[in-house]
């Protein structure tokens, strides 16, 4: 039966080793991250080592290596949200959840990102917390929000 990683590579051409990154982003938008069993597939089927591939993907912020959390939180870091307080909103956030950036609790219920100008920089500073759009967030109403989306998960 093929996989998801399977019909994924379908799409390209074995050996090319430029399709590297298209195929990374392919597989992180249909997982949510790069596994260690979807890097030695594409290791297999492009003809590099793993080693190579982590190094590569490494090098490029957005991919990640393990699941996000059932609540996944992308706080904008954009020059206009910053100037809007976005510092404060990370700051609160790293302390309410208590993993850094780009982590996932160990829980598994919570991740979060730091991402540049989602578009909306009137509404600053903006977060999106699992595909919801949250304008003019304050730190201050993190922690509320928090205990909310901890309840959501709870009682799901
Ligand atoms: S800088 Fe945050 S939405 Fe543009």
């Amino acid at each position: 039966m093929a996989t998801d990683l399977d019909i994924i590579l379908k799409k390209y051409k074995q050996g090319k080793r430029e399709e590297l990154i298209p195929i990374l982003q392919e597989i992180q938008e249909e997982l949510g991250y790069l596994s260690e069993e979807a890097i030695v597939k594409v290791g297999g089927f492009l003809g590099l080592s793993t080693t190579k591939i982590y190094g590569l993907a490494t090098f490029y912020d957005r991919f990640r290596f393990i699941p996000s959390g059932k609540i996944k939180v992308s706080i904008c870091h954009g020059t206009s949200c910053f100037l809007n307080g976005s510092q404060s909103v990370i700051n609160k956030i790293k302390d309410e959840i208590g993993v850094l950036p780009g982590q996932t609790t160990r829980d598994g219920n919570f991740s979060y990102e730091i991402v540049s100008c989602m578009g909306g920089c009137h509404n600053g500073p903006l977060i999106n917390v699992n595909g919801e759009y949250h304008a003019h967030i304050k730190a201050e109403q993190l922690p509320e929000l928090i205990k909310r989306l901890k309840y959501v998960i709870e009682n799901d």
